[in-house]
């Protein structure tokens, strides 16, 4: 990697026929990507792509946006937000692509990779990487129901071998993926023990297209680590994008945040939820956010306690009001121990 972080990000990376202008991209999270947090980073800016967290793709033929939780977005995102679904029929999978290819989204990802027990127990996610050849089943009749890009989402797998990994990526791409996300962690490790970011190296090293590297992103020197370790085209950020949404615009527009970002941004967050949900859907979400923004405290633990003791969202910024007021000392680098 020649010049800075920056330099890197902000550059042209074509999938299939599109051009994103910048390689940082929010990971796929569900219960967190949602249209108000997604607004909430959009407003700093700084990213080159957003996904959503993963639908179910049987529904989105014929689900909702105005009462879904999750297929739901603003117009104005479409043209850099990619759907993410999971199935493991491939009829329904293409079917839900045709639905999101109508809609005007950016594209479409293919979730290979979420180890949830409430998941895989029904052949999804990660328990496809168990079955190489549905799995290229599944990328093959999305490609040929779509032409937005196609993306893939995976892990290492279900044992720790690297050859599983390059043999998946290979099939993905010959299936007719556009880019790959790569999160180097075999399954029933869920977040556990340290990604293998080598396994990112042996990825990319084995397809033509983009692949994003993920997992443990969280200051500038692990993204330089990250580039200069595996080459991968560009970066996906998950846990740490909840934690300081402004992190983007950091990295590759030289943000610099302000001393009362961390507030300003708590509060905002509460008033965007309740233009897309009811209060309390509004305060379960803030909920799930808490534990990331938390995570930026010395003493976050019981920083957290305070904040999610609230039933409403006006108990929510009373509680953050009262947090600020005694001016919480925060961490460069945020307390993974509260990270779910
Ligand atoms: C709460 C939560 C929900 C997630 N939901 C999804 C999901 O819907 N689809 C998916 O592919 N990955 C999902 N992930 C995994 C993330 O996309 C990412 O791979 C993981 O958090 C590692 O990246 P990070 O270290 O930058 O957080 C989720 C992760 C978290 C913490």
């Amino acid at each position: 990697m020649d010049g800075t972080l920056a330099q890197y990000l902000v550059k042209d990376l074509i999938v299939k026929d599109r051009v994103i202008r910048n390689r940082m991209v929010l990971a796929p999270m569900a219960g967190l990507g949602h249209i108000a947090f997604r607004r909430l980073v959009s407003e700093f800016g700084g990213f080159g792509l957003l996904f959503t967290g993963m639908c179910n793709a049987k529904a989105i033929p014929h689900e909702n946006p105005c009462t879904s939780p999750v297929f739901k977005w603003q117009e104005e995102e479409l043209g850099y937000l990619v759907c993410q679904i999971f199935g493991s029929d491939p009829e329904s999978m293409a079917a839900a692509a045709v639905r999101i290819e109508k809609e005007g989204f950016f594209g479409v990802d293919l979730n290979f990779g979420c180890s949830v027990a409430a998941i895989c127990k029904k052949g999804y996610g990660a328990a496809l990487l168990k079955n190489p050849e549905l799995s290229s089943k599944i990328v093959k009749a999305v490609r040929e129901a779509v032409s937005i890009p196609v993306f893939v989402k995976f892990r290492t797998g279900w044992e720790n071998n690297p050859l599983s990994a390059v043999n998946m990526a290979v099939r993905f791409e010959e299936a007719g993926a556009d880019a790959l996300t790569f999160h180097p962690r075999i399954a029933p490790d869920r977040r556990t023990r340290p990604p293998q970011w080598d396994m990112i190296r042996l990825v990319q090293e084995a397809v033509s297209i983009p692949v994003f590297g993920n997992g443990n992103l969280f200051e500038e020197k692990d993204g330089i680590r990250m580039i200069r370790q595996t080459s991968c085209q560009g970066l996906s950020i998950g846990r740490m994008a909840v934690a300081r949404p402004w992190l983007f615009s950091q990295w590759t527009n030289r943000f610099v945040p302000g001393n009362d970002i961390f507030h300003q941004t708590a509060l905002r967050f509460s008033y965007l939820l309740p233009d897309h949900f009811d209060e309390d859907f509004s305060v379960r979400l803030f909920k799930k956010y808490a534990p990331y923004f938390c995570a930026n405290f010395k003493f976050g633990h019981q920083l957290l306690k305070k904040l999610v003791r609230a039933q409403t969202l006006v108990d929510i910024r009373n509680n953050l009001a009262s947090i600020f007021e005694s001016n919480p000392e925060t961490l460069s680098r945020p307390n993974i121990n509260l990270f779910l």
